[in-house]
């Protein structure tokens, strides 16, 4: 069973989340699905539910009270199911400057509030052109994992984004993401040397019903993590059964 994280960034209004829960839960999977909509749309998981289906949030802010206007807390969401929290999808590095510091912050809160962190990172295409995407990847998950206990380490879930593949025309290079997958969970493995960690690393980045097999039959890949495709319900059904 692999991981389907479907990432409904800033789409759907209220009715149009329902009409589309209704469909998928009514559906059955063979892979498990966490569903991440908006906060807005988050109350009508209490309605729609599916034994293959979770949920989580796109965002959230890492302290429990205080003067941030704006902001919602992991607190503040309990009882309304978010068992997953995405953390550092480079839409939020780049558009609204998260720095690898404030993600280790998320990273860390999340795992306080019993929250399975799904952490984002990802090289550009000038980093892989010019080889310095290895160096990268282990700097982003160092810097974002600081502080995480071993124990923690395998709770917390890597989506392995390269930038130019999100929102793109096509996915990145399967033998490539096989081994950058492979880099990830040797560098995270690497950090105890007496337990084995089995990270769950997932690839995403213009997955469509034309590829996703393709990357959820690699044995090193453990899911994906997609945008535009699953916001066709049929789509996530496809992909998902
Ligand atoms: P995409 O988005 O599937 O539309 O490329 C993926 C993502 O943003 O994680």
């Amino acid at each position: 069973m692999k991981l389907i994280v479907a990432n409904f960034k800033m789409n759907k209004n209220s009715i149009e989340m329902s009409e589309y829960l209704q469909k998928v839960s009514n559906a059955s999977f063979s892979n498990k699905i966490v569903l991440l909509p908006s906060l807005s749309n988050l109350f009508l998981n209490a309605i729609y539910s599916n034994e293959n289906i979770e949920y989580g949030v796109q965002n959230f802010f890492f302290k429990d009270e205080g003067n941030f206007t704006g902001e919602v807390n992991l607190t503040m969401l309990e009882g309304m199911n978010v068992k997953y929290a995405l953390i550092g999808h480079q839409e939020r590095r780049k558009q609204f400057k998260e720095s690898n510091a404030t993600i280790n912050k998320k990273i860390l809160y999340a795992l306080e509030k019993g929250v399975t962190p799904i952490l984002c990172i990802g090289e550009s295409f000038g980093q892989t052109k010019n080889n310095l995407y290895k160096a990268h990847l282990k700097r982003q998950l160092s810097l974002a994992l600081k502080g995480v206990k071993i124990s923690d380490l395998e709770k917390i879930i890597i989506a392995y984004e390269p930038t130019y593949s999100i929102g793109a025309e096509n996915a990145a290079d399967l033998l490539y993401v096989e081994s950058n997958i492979m880099l990830i969970k040797d560098f995270i493995n690497s950090k105890s040397a007496k337990t084995q960690i089995n990270s769950k690393v997932l690839y995403g980045g213009s997955i469509n019903l034309d590829n996703y097999k393709k990357y959820l039959d690699s044995e090193y890949i453990d899911g994906l993590l997609v945008g535009r495709a699953i916001l066709e319900a049929d789509n996530l059904i496809e992909i998902g059964k």
